[in-house]
């Protein structure tokens, strides 16, 4: 059986997640990137493989059924011959996302009414979701996402549940964290590997410095979650117990000897930081300090520096004074000064601030992260 799947995407990292993609191997193959997401054919068990394994993907989504539709009932009929059954358990509330474009169709409301018209059709007791609150709950629930371009609607189940940014360990976050995913696709679009040593010295709550830690340990990002799956009718559990078992046996515990290291000057940020990591069952060897950015210590061996310097409306909100470029510049000269020989990836608000840094020519990439936008620079040392 092959299976049609469709992976969101962090905007910005296309390439990168299409690469992680066709990586896991296993009958997963083809990819093709389109508006914001990479839709993929796999085997059965490519849902599970494409959740566990992926770093920087946002979510797994399921094709369950494709249709034209220029009026409701058609929709209807055409919602009511998908078996819904294998996907939705029992007394689920059940979630929509829906979005049109140049559809005739377009009332969202009347797709989520026929949507459960269609399933209780088919013999499933379910409801319409009540928003927040069941999201808290434990009951059962299910998300479809339903996307109309030209009267023409594709129908997907989620596959994840949570977002796949939330691996289980960062409890604890200090000022304007990074999402997990984004970290993880910068190291990738980088290059980063853990033969060669990496440093975060703002690290806040150290999203860069627990991704890199995981990457070196071969830990595998949703080993320590559960997901939407987990409760589909159609779900194969002695598969993803041995898939499981598997990611168990890959785990390198002391990350292979990784130098990975992370330092804030604030206590709130590093103490965080160092219970996430705890999370992961740290490598010994990765190292957490309080240290503000002047007093980094001389290293001239070489590696990779991660910077996300505060910037922004949500640190402003919270009391900081947005900073001038000169305080760029003073951080800057500060690291090339004591880390010559080492490579920079650098995230910025905006270019004036990187360039007051010391970056020159164009960014790596541009996204945006907590609703604000970002641009990535990569400095090659002695370029
Ligand atoms: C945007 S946050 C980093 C967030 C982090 N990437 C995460 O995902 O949690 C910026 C951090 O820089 C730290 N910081 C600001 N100025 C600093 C300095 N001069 N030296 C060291 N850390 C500093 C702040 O305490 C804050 O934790």
């Amino acid at each position: 059986m092959t299976l049609q799947l469709v992976a969101a995407i962090p905007i910005g990292f296309d390439r990168v997640v299409a690469r992680e993609l066709r990586a896991l191997g296993g009958g997963i193959g083809k990819t093709t990137v389109r508006a914001g997401r990479i839709s993929f054919e796999g085997p059965a068990d490519a849902v599970y493989r494409a959740n566990l394994r992926l770093r920087t993907a946002e979510r797994i989504l399921l094709h369950v059924g494709e249709f034209s539709a220029r009026n409701m009932t058609v929709w209807g009929e055409q919602a009511a011959s998908i078996p819904w059954e294998n996907w939705v358990p029992r007394g689920s509330s059940v979630r929509l996302h829906a979005s049109t474009r140049s559809c005739r169709l377009f009332h969202t409301g009347a797709m989520h009414e026929a949507l459960l018209e269609a399933m209780v059709g088919r013999g499933l007791d379910v409801r319409a979701s009540d928003g927040s609150r069941d999201r808290r709950s434990t009951s059962p629930s299910c998300a479809v996402d339903i996307r109309g371009t030209a009267d023409r609607f594709v129908l997907c189940v989620d596959t994840s549940g949570a977002g796949l940014h939330r691996r289980g360990y960062r409890k604890e976050t200090a000022k304007a964290p990074l999402r997990e995913t984004i970290a993880a696709a910068l190291l990738q679009r980088v290059g980063w590997t853990a033969e060669q040593a990496l440093l975060d010295p703002m690290c806040g709550s150290g999203t860069f410095v627990i991704e890199a830690a995981c990457q070196a340990q071969c830990r595998e990002p949703g080993m320590e979650r559960s997901f939407a799956f987990e409760q589909f009718p159609c779900f194969d559990a002695a598969r993803w117990k041995e898939l499981l078992q598997q990611s168990r046996e890959k785990l390198v515990a002391d990350g292979g000897g990784a130098r990975i290291e992370g330092s804030d000057r604030q206590a709130g940020a590093v103490r965080a930081a160092r219970n996430n990591l705890r999370r992961v069952g740290m490598p010994a060897q990765v190292r957490i300090e309080q240290r503000d950015l002047a007093d980094l210590e001389p290293d001239s061996e070489g590696g990779l520096i991660v910077m996300n310097p505060p910037y922004g409306r949500r640190l402003e909100a919270a009391g900081e004074e947005l900073l001038s470029l000169d305080t760029w510049s003073s951080w800057g000269a500060a690291v090339r000064a004591k880390r010559p020989g080492w490579d920079l990836l650098l995230l910025a608000p905006a270019p004036e601030f990187a360039r007051a840094f010391g970056a020159t020519g164009k960014p790596l990439v541009r996204f945006r992260n907590g609703g604000l936008p970002v641009s990535a620079w990569h400095l090659r040392a002695g370029r």
